[in-house]
């Protein structure tokens, strides 16, 4: 294992002040969004929209790795390179998510536990001899009535951990994403106290499996209330429970926090962590940056629409969004620059 590799390419994650686009939809996931927009579900229209993106002048801008999804690392553009030439050729490192997706956990209704361990080893094998040098898994962790449990919360830790070891033993640095989702009506302060749990949990783990923290990335979730909780805390409230949790559970050695964006809107996802930035920045260990999804995809997502008519006008709508979170990370990002 070339510890040194995976530390330098770990601070390549979050440098300059950049962040990752996540654009690795599993096929249930892309399609879901598709039919919204009554796109057709099929290979090529979720190669023609990677393409659109990808191809976006200017992203590296912003963006400093895309994770991307197995199917689209075995498509081409329609000029024939592949995804990850196109995206290393312009300085953008190129990851993948490597987890399975999530199933019901057995004797634990309403929990999931995210399965793809096995085999795992030979597949990292594959994706590091094509050049990808990051990976993704997540865990989802529900909050409701009597859950999440801590048999969830453990088997999931555990997961994750035997899959950062197995990443790192391949050069490839892992993404550490134990999401805790905004579905309910749970207040911030439940949020805080699970994620704090969650958090602790996975670190311990980590540290069991022998993983090393500098040559990683957490990919967690905000500390949010619930989507359907009546009271909605300020933007600042977000900042401060977020970073007060986060600076309870993780480590300084770990050189970057990249938030998933986890169904906030493009506009809060950027200002909230504009306000974490700019109260705290000088006073963290550990980068604050994004690793967002559909803050950053949907607006363009939703101008593409399937129609090769439309892609300069969804590029526009891309490359703005990656700006946004860009500024956010130097605490400058205000209103008016979505004009
Ligand atoms: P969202 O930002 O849309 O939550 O997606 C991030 C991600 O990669 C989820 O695994």
């Amino acid at each position: 294992m070339n510890i040194q590799k995976l530390i330098d390419t770990a601070k390549a994650m979050v440098a300059d002040n950049k962040g990752l686009l996540a654009m690795d939809e599993s096929y249930p996931t892309c399609n879901k969004r598709f039919a919204k927009l009554g796109i057709p579900e099929t290979a090529e229209f979720r190669r023609d929209y990677r393409e659109m993106i990808v191809t976006t002048a200017g992203l590296n801008e912003s963006i400093s790795g895309a994770i991307l999804f197995d199917e689209t690392i075995r498509q081409h553009l329609k000029d024939g390179q592949s995804f990850i030439k196109v995206l290393t050729d312009n300085r953008i490192i190129p990851g993948i998510k490597v987890d399975g997706g999530t199933v019901e956990m057995a004797g634990h209704p309403g929990e999931k536990i995210t399965e793809g361990l096995d085999n795992l080893r030979d597949r990292l094998k594959e994706y590091a001899k094509m050049g990808l040098k990051f990976a993704k898994w997540r865990a989802v962790i529900t909050i409701g009535k009597g859950i999440p449990t801590q048999a969830c919360i453990e088997a999931n830790a555990h997961a994750l951990a035997r899959y950062a070891a197995l990443c790192q033993e391949e050069g490839i640095v892992p993404i550490v994403e134990p999401e805790v989702l905004m579905d309910g009506d749970h207040t911030l302060v439940r949020c805080f106290e699970v994620t704090e749990q969650v958090l602790h949990t996975v670190f311990n783990q980590l540290y069991t499996q022998g993983v090393i923290l500098e040559g990683m990335i957490l990919k967690p979730n905000m500390i949010v209330p619930g989507l359907a909780c009546p009271t909605q805390e300020s933007v600042d409230e977000v900042a401060n429970a977020t970073v007060k949790c986060l600076l309870h559970t993780v480590p300084a050695a770990v050189p970057g926090i990249a938030f998933l964006s986890g169904g906030q809107s493009s506009e809060l996802a950027s200002d909230r962590l504009n306000a974490m930035n700019l109260r705290f920045k000088s006073d963290l260990p550990w980068e604050v940056s994004f690793s967002f999804g559909r803050a950053i995809q949907q607006p363009a997502l939703d101008i593409w629409h399937g129609k090769e008519t439309n892609i300069q006008e969804a590029q526009k709508a891309l490359y703005l969004r990656a700006k946004c979170n860009l500024t956010a990370r130097h605490g400058e990002y205000n209103e008016e620059m979505e004009e």
